[in-house]
């Protein structure tokens, strides 16, 4: 048993990405806490090696549960969590963005008498058949603490009905975390000349959602479409793979064209030094395309929606769906325009407002 004030549960690598300055935060203020790690990602290149370089501890807990169907996965994770907090008692719970260890976290605590604070709050694609949208209004109708990281998000939670004393606008921890490691990036990363891209131009795509790449069709479709973008563009496109992808384009045959170069994931300085690198950033990422945004590259989202339409109202994203035609349009469009725009996702101080807040509404000595 630990004796944490705050009790961080996360599962995923971008939980883990988008906590460290939290994490970090804590240590500066000397708040005891405790992480527990539901286990959903568990190999080594989404999970291990972002705890050793963002310098994080071993979580105190983890509970390994793998993967596995969304109700299985969620249900262990439901048991262990509420163990650990029964036992623990923490003044406070944080949980990150959508993900099914957030759905876990948020529903354990809410039937408990300890509040959970869930950051990334109040983002909406609108579209139910996605996982991540249950997960995220579940953890926003349920959280004590919405941590919203822009007055659009804000409004989007007002709009279903939640009072503004549990809304806070703190801006999005995932610009503290660039900020924290974009120059870091630049002088430890050799990733460039690893893979031999320091004079070529290259595109940049990650593809791991479900609805993309568990349907053979819409997988097959986006590959064509980044393959049309290089060779009309002349740029290599480099994919570091999710193990999800892997595993479906395996499961179903695809051929991956020439003018994609499948790398394996990659850790989080050397992915930040291939995106500020790229000409494009092409993605179904969530994460990636605040990334792009704040690092000025311009990108293409493979999604028919986005839960960041800032992205898309400062002029740093273009949707694309996974047709092959809008694929190639909007990446031309994007190649073509002006990569100044504003950040809209805070100013990097995220983590320490967040921290404030908490110290302010809790027991906690925070
Ligand atoms: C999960 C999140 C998604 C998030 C992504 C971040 C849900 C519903 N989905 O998707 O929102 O964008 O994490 O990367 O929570 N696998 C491994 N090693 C691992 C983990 C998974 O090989 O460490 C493989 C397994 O074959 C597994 C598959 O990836 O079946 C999917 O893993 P899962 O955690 O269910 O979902 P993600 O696609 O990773
Ligand atoms: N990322 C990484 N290595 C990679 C691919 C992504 O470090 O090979 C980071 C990326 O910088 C971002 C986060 O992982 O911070 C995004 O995670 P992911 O795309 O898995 O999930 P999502 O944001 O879509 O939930």
């Amino acid at each position: 048993m630990v004796d944490p004030e705050t009790t961080f549960v996360l599962g995923t690598r971008p939980e883990i990405i988008k906590l460290a300055p939290v994490i970090r935060c804590c240590d500066r203020r000397d708040i005891p806490y405790s992480i527990l790690h539901t286990g959903q990602h568990y190999s080594d290149e989404l999970d291990a090696v972002f705890f050793d370089q963002l310098e994080l501890p071993t979580p105190d807990y983890n509970l390994e549960v793998g993967s596995g169907r969304h109700g299985q996965q969620t249900a262990a994770m439901l048991a262990g969590i509420e163990e650990v907090i029964l036992e623990d008692e923490p003044a406070v719970v944080l949980v990150q963005g959508d993900t099914n260890s957030v759905l876990a976290g948020a529903l354990a605590l809410c039937k408990l008498d300890i509040p959970v604070g869930h950051i990334e709050a109040g983002l909406r694609s609108f579209d139910r058949d996605m996982p991540e949208e249950t997960n995220r209004v579940v953890a926003d109708h349920v959280g004590d603490y919405l941590f919203a990281p822009t007055e659009h998000s804000q409004e989007y939670l007002r709009d279903e009905g939640i009072d503004d004393d549990r809304i806070y606008v703190t801006g999005n921890t995932i610009v503290d975390a660039v900020k924290q490691h974009r120059d870091l990036a630049r002088e430890k990363s050799t990733i460039l000349e690893d893979l031999a891209l320091q004079t070529t131009p290259y595109g940049l795509l990650t593809a791991h959602r479900a609805e993309n790449v568990d349907d053979s069709e819409r997988f097959e479709n986006l590959l064509k479409g980044v393959r049309r973008v290089a060779a009309t563009h002349n740029l290599e496109v480099i994919y570091p793979i999710h193990p999800r992808a892997q595993d479906r384009l395996d499961e179903f045959d695809l051929v991956v064209p020439d003018e994609i170069r499948i790398v394996d994931p990659q850790d989080y300085l050397d992915f930040l030094q291939l995106e500020a690198n790229a000409e494009l950033i092409l993605t179904d990422s969530g994460g990636v395309q605040e990334e792009a945004c704040i690092l000025g590259v311009p990108c293409v989202t493979l999604r028919d929606n986005t839960e960041r339409p800032e992205t898309l109202e400062v002029g740093a994203n273009r949707l694309a769906g996974t047709e092959s035609d809008m694929i190639a349009a909007s990446s031309e469009q994007m190649l073509t325009t002006q990569h100044e725009w504003a950040n809209p996702f805070g100013n990097g101080s995220a983590a320490e407002q967040i921290l404030e807040i908490l110290g302010k509404e809790t027991q906690a000595h925070i």
